[in-house]
């Protein structure tokens, strides 16, 4: 089909529905933000509890934030296997499962395990969500409003973080860990109202389910007839089941590598390690309230991440990562420098703190103008449909994995490399992440999802 049959088909539909669902379905985002962002205010709150049997020591404590990560690395194979056998809807409606039974335990705990196990928990449900919604969109979407819409799962991420946050500055950890619990009930109540993607359905051959759900999604006037023949197309060009020779295919091993890429330079960029220094550097830049910090920094990030959503489908990918690794870069560099001028100095200086508070305002914009929220968003456009689920697992793996080597190794990094050298291989591997945009990263604003596969399949680089 030619672009102006796109143009005009897009012009009768009504996207209401489809925001509808869109919005039902980023509760789940917005629930695995809780779960990242709960552990800043708790843990202050754990070291110091009356309670033995609940309180944490310094170890304790690094388990308690890092653990999530496993669990959700976990949750990203769960996920693939998940999406595949019983579809995205489905598999989005059981993330709340683990998720309140989760945060369940943690209200419950008698001892530092069932923190643990209520933390792993909701690290699963996590990881599963944060596969199955950006293809749960990305499916639903048209190329008009895909980027945007796809940009909302980082979007609702941030909100989330920054909601734990500033819910920990009124309520204990168990009040909030309570308040935790009802983005995941909600998530099940509405997605039980909203459709099955029709991509999902074609590929079981359920052919009138998927009409249907094309209908509700794009209003009465719109041609669903078309553009359920123009996916069956892709569809049936692919074959059905995935199997390991396909790895031979480039339609199918340069998304996969180009995927797990982003993911790595993703984590890489040192973001889960900056948020959770944040709250010491505002403290050595004699900030009174470390904690009314990290809503500053929860706020920056939600403000960007907006604005990236808002010209994600203008701008394009490419164009927002580059001048995020950019800004990245230059605020590690700064960052490192920092570092290296305070091991000189005798006596910390009021002007270097500023300095620290700068470089962290930079990066967290540059992270949520791009790297945040494209990584996810890339990841759901890039696969054919028949290589998805399994594609984005080891995608998920690969995020988290990193996600918890990062954070647990920070600390170690620190005392190895020096504070101003850890900051500076963030920096490099910055840098890279923008050489590696450039040369490889595809530009998918405005194609459809049929097209894009299209291009890797043709393309004798990619
Ligand atoms: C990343 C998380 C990170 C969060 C911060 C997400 O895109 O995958 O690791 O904690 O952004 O905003």
């Amino acid at each position: 089909p030619s672009l102006n049959t796109n143009q005009y088909s897009l012009d009768y539909m009504k996207n209401r529905k489809l925001y509808l669902a869109t919005l039902a379905s980023v509760l789940g985002p917005m629930s695995f933000g809780f779960v990242l962002g709960y552990s800043s205010p708790a843990i202050p709150e754990l070291t110091k509890i009356e309670d033995s049997r609940l309180r944490l020591d310094d170890n304790q404590a690094s388990w308690f934030g890092s653990i999530v990560t496993v669990g959700a690395a976990l949750g990203g194979l769960i996920g693939g296997w998940m999406v595949e056998k019983i579809g995205r809807k489905v598999s989005l409606m059981l993330c709340a499962l683990p998720f309140v039974s989760g945060f369940t335990i943690i209200i419950a705990a008698q001892n530092v395990w069932m923190f643990y196990v209520g933390r792993i928990l909701t690290g699963l449900a996590s990881g599963i969500t944060s596969l199955v919604v950006p293809v749960y969109i990305s499916e639903m979407a048209h190329e008009k409003v895909r980027g945007t819409l796809g940009s909302c799962v980082q979007l609702m991420v941030v909100i989330g973080i920054m909601g734990a946050y500033l819910g920990g500055l009124f309520m204990d950890w168990r009040w909030l860990a309570i308040c935790c619990s009802i983005p995941p009930t909600l998530l099940m109540v509405f997605m039980s109202f909203m459709p099955e993607t029709p991509r999902f359905l074609l590929s079981q051959g359920k052919r009138r389910e998927a009409v249907e759900s094309l209908r509700f999604l794009r209003g009465p006037d719109a041609p669903v007839e078309w553009e359920c023949a123009r996916i069956e197309e892709a569809c049936d060009e692919q074959g059905s089941k995935f199997q390991l020779s396909d790895l031979k295919d480039p339609g199918v091993y340069k998304p996969l590598v180009i995927g797990i890429m982003l993911m790595i330079f993703q984590q890489m960029s040192g973001i889960n390690a900056i948020m959770f220094y944040a709250e010491n550097i505002f403290e050595q830049a004699h900030f009174k309230q470390s904690d009314l910090a990290s809503v500053i920094v929860g706020l920056i990030q939600v403000v960007f991440t907006g604005v990236a959503a808002l010209i994600m489908d203008k701008a394009g990918r490419k164009v927002l990562l580059i001048i995020s690794g950019v800004a990245m870069a230059i605020s590690t560099t700064a960052f490192g420098v920092y570092f290296y001028l305070m091991s000189l100095l005798p006596e910390p200086h009021g002007d270097l703190a500023w300095m620290a508070l700068a470089s962290i305002a930079v990066f967290i914009t540059g992270f949520a103008l791009g790297w945040g929220p494209i990584p996810w968003l890339v990841m759901s456009e890039i696969f054919p449909v028949k290589v998805r689920g399994v594609a984005s697992a080891v995608c998920v793996l690969t995020n988290w994995s990193i996600a918890f080597v990062v954070t647990k190794n920070f600390q170690d990094m620190m005392n190895l490399l020096t504070s101003a050298g850890t900051f500076w291989l963030f920096a490099s591997m910055c840098i890279l992440n923008v050489i590696f945009t450039m040369v490889f990263v595809p530009e998918t604003k405005g194609k459809t999802l049929e097209q894009i596969e299209a291009t890797f399949r043709g393309m004798s680089g990619p």
